[in-house]
């Protein structure tokens, strides 16, 4: 047995990016009507809304508690969800992506599965192949749940604290490679140690940082732009929230389509990728070691 198992979290900067310029256009619209036409659009990279878990306008318009209590059925968002997912493959590249980020729902103490829901619902029909899965492990984030397992220490009182979400990359139609030189990425420890595998390790946004109730980490569409398309390509995201997949595209030299029903959003957005710099934190990557005169059945480190 030559390695050992992981021993350590080490953080690890990220390559230096080089900024890029690219055109950006930003609509106050809804998803399920895309003002596009058919196939112009490589990859999406969104988030769409996770059924009950936020109310936007109260978010946006009163002083108003706005998690978890706007009463729509699930039927009804899943029929929302797949109206406007077959708009997106409608504007969708042939072989092109669609990366979608999804968790759990919390209602009454029971889980509801939005991102296998979401999946079954687009995957099942062929409307999209299901090319990929990933786990976003948020390391240092979640609903602190376990509370109630230190209050109450007896089987049955457990209660996982929440760190993880999923991004479903979705394809469509057969894959085809391209090796443009341009569009060739750097083989750097991040992309080694962490992009490699099906759990990535990003740690969220801080709370009240971005103006937006739950904007995802610009790491992420950082690293999907930049696996799923080339310098050039039109990226979407028909739920652009505060434009976290606008600056990202950007800054890697991909047009950029987004739209947001909610005014102030969109505004937000645009102000965002006119002007704000990318925020690229150090990323945490394992290390391992190579053990030499291991004995066998001897699994100290
Ligand atoms: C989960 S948030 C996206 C956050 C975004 N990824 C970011 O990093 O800021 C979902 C967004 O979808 C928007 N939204 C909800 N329903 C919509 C629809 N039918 N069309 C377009 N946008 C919608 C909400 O206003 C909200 O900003």
């Amino acid at each position: 047995m030559p390695y050992s198992h992981i021993v350590t979290l080490s953080l690890w900067e990220n390559t230096i990016l080089v900024k890029s310029e690219a055109r950006a256009e930003i609509l106050n619209a809804s998803a399920l009507s895309i003002p596009l036409k058919s196939e112009r659009v490589t990859v999406t990279v969104t988030s769409p809304p996770y059924h009950n878990a936020i109310d936007y306008a109260k978010h946006l318009n009163s002083k108003d508690w706005y998690r978890g209590n706007l009463g729509s059925s699930l039927e009804s968002y899943l029929k929302e969800m797949k109206e406007c997912f077959v708009e997106v493959q409608r504007v969708t590249k042939k072989s092109g992506f669609c990366c979608i980020v999804i968790g759990n729902e919390l209602s009454n103490g029971t889980i509801i599965p939005l991102p296998h829901l979401i999946t079954n619902l687009l995957c099942s029909d062929d409307t999209w192949r299901f090319h990929e899965e990933i786990i976003w492990n948020k390391v240092t984030g979640g609903l602190d749940r376990f509370g109630v397992t230190i209050q109450r220490p007896f089987p049955t009182y457990y209660r996982a604290n929440i760190m993880h979400e999923q991004i479903l990359v979705l394809r469509k139609g057969e894959l085809e490679h391209t090796k443009d030189e341009q569009s060739k990425f750097v083989i750097d420890e991040v992309m080694k140690k962490d992009t490699s595998n099906s759990i990535w390790n990003i740690a969220p946004v801080p709370p009240k940082y971005i103006e937006h109730p739950c904007p995802f980490p610009e790491e992420i569409p950082l690293r999907l732009i930049t696996l799923y398309s080339n310098k050039g390509d039109l990226v979407m995201d028909p739920f652009m929230g505060s434009g976290q997949t606008g600056k990202a595209a950007k800054h890697l030299g991909r047009e950029f389509f987004g739209f947001d029903l909610q005014k102030k959003y969109c505004s937000l957005a645009k102000r965002r990728i006119e002007k704000e710099e990318l925020h690229v934190r150090a990323s945490l990557v394992a290390k391992w070691e190579k053990r030499e005169n291991r004995q066998e059945g001897n699994l100290t480190p």
